[in-house]
């Protein structure tokens, strides 16, 4: 502002210090813009930012810089050409959805143990409003033939590591066969994360991440994001622009601060499940250990594959024998390291009980077709020293020796 001197005090309380434009230098670190405003040179150029055929940015629920910044990096990491952000993996799963063509009429195929808030979307809500959707269990590839066959669905969504079961989709299979019946293919890579799987080049159209797990990896920001081609990505654009699912510029530097230690983490965390996940199978309170990196996973040569010997995740679940629901409790609170904390790819490690919590909105019946039992235990293991991991869970197991 011109003259800014001879202004009123309120008037330069309010606008000294806005606005200086960077004089040659160039930040290191991306910054946070957390403002919802953006100025340009003149009216026209405003005009051609709200058509589009100048880039910049109006409003932030329709992008703004250090959420772009965020977008730019997921997009790299999973080999795709551009991604869009939103407020959390709830809001990004709804979106690629919708921009998958869901509507009323149309049928979605998904896989029978989805992470149970997107089973429930699926289930409940999008049911209610005239989707038809169909359960599969995506790792028998036959009945899933027969079902897209019969149904030729818009869309099959299934998740690279499943949750909280640890079945591992064969992605380039599920294209494939998506594609010859008509469907998109969408998976949701929480749980491998862009380090250990890269879905859109084994032929999926669209990859979803909660970003509130292993990409922001310090349990303190809520974030989902897709990636996809141009073209799908304009049609997230256009709907989020409706619906308003937005992350913001803090959450934003968060997440992309996250990314950047991503495979620092990963690496780590692959590296103790697999000693984590080898202890539980020796310890005879243990009724069963579901991790792809075990030799006697059903999936463990097709991940081996998948993930190009990078790992074989950070995530395992194992059922305590014979347990009821109260003795898993007083396992989780005899736990002095691992946290009881419902959410999962953390530096901490975490544990979890699927059947009270990621999937509790299920009925009970629909948990024991899955294979959701009350002894079983989700382990999201963190970047501590391993021996003091498996020390705590020895310690947790015999004090609740019944
Ligand atoms: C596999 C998976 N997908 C999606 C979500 C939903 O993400 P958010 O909690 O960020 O909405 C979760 C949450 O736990 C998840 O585990």
């Amino acid at each position: 502002m011109s003259n800014l001197s001879r202004k009123g005090f309120i008037t330069r309380a309010v606008h000294a210090g806005e606005r200086i434009q960077p004089d040659g230098y160039t930040p290191v670190v991306t910054p946070i813009h957390p403002t919802v405003g953006f100025l340009y040179e003149s009216m026209d150029d405003l005009d051609a930012v709200f058509a589009t055929t100048r880039a910049g940015y109006v409003y932030p629920r329709y992008g703004s810089p250090t959420v772009a910044a965020f977008e730019i990096a997921i997009a790299e990491l999973e080999r795709g050409e551009a991604a869009h952000a939103f407020g959390s993996g709830m809001a990004a799963i709804y979106a690629a959805l919708l921009a998958a063509g869901m509507r009323a009429g149309t049928t979605v195929i998904a896989a029978l143990d989805l992470y149970g808030a997107t089973m429930t979307l699926l289930q409940r809500l999008m049911t209610e409003l005239g989707v038809t959707v169909r359960l599969v269990d995506v790792t028998d590839l036959n009945a899933l033939e027969t079902t897209l066959a019969q149904t030729r669905p818009i869309a099959l969504i299934a998740e690279t590591i499943s949750n909280p079961l640890l079945k591992v989709a064969d992605i380039s299979a599920l294209a494939e066969m998506a594609h010859r019946h008509g469907g998109q293919l969408l998976i949701d890579n929480t749980f491998a994360s862009p380090y250990l799987c890269n879905p859109l080049a084994l032929g999926a159209d669209f990859v979803i991440h909660s970003a509130t797990k292993y990409i922001s990896g310090h349990g303190d920001v809520m974030a989902g994001v897709v990636v996809t081609s141009t073209e799908n990505r304009r049609k997230l654009y256009e709907l989020n622009k409706l619906v308003g699912g937005v992350l913001g510029p803090f959450e934003a530097w968060l997440a992309l601060r996250g990314v950047k230690t991503l495979p620092l983490r990963m690496r780590q965390q692959c590296a103790s499940a697999a000693r984590v996940a080898e202890w539980l199978t020796q310890h005879p309170r243990i009724a069963r250990v579901n991790y792809p990196g075990l030799p006697t996973h059903p999936q463990h040569e097709l991940t081996q594959r998948l993930f190009g010997g990078r790992g074989f995740g950070g995530m395992l679940s194992f059922e305590i024998a014979n347990a009821e629901r109260t003795q898993v409790f007083r396992f989780m609170e005899a736990l002095e390291l691992c946290s009881p904390a419902t959410t999962l790819g953390d530096i901490y490690s975490l544990v979890l009980h699927p059947a009270t919590s990621s999937h509790r909105s299920l009925t009970t019946e629909e948990r024991a077709r899955i294979g959701i039992r009350d002894g079983l235990v989700r382990l999201s293991v963190g970047i501590e020293d391993v021996a003091d991991i498996i020390g705590d869970l020895e310690h947790a197991l015999a004090q609740t020796q019944s």
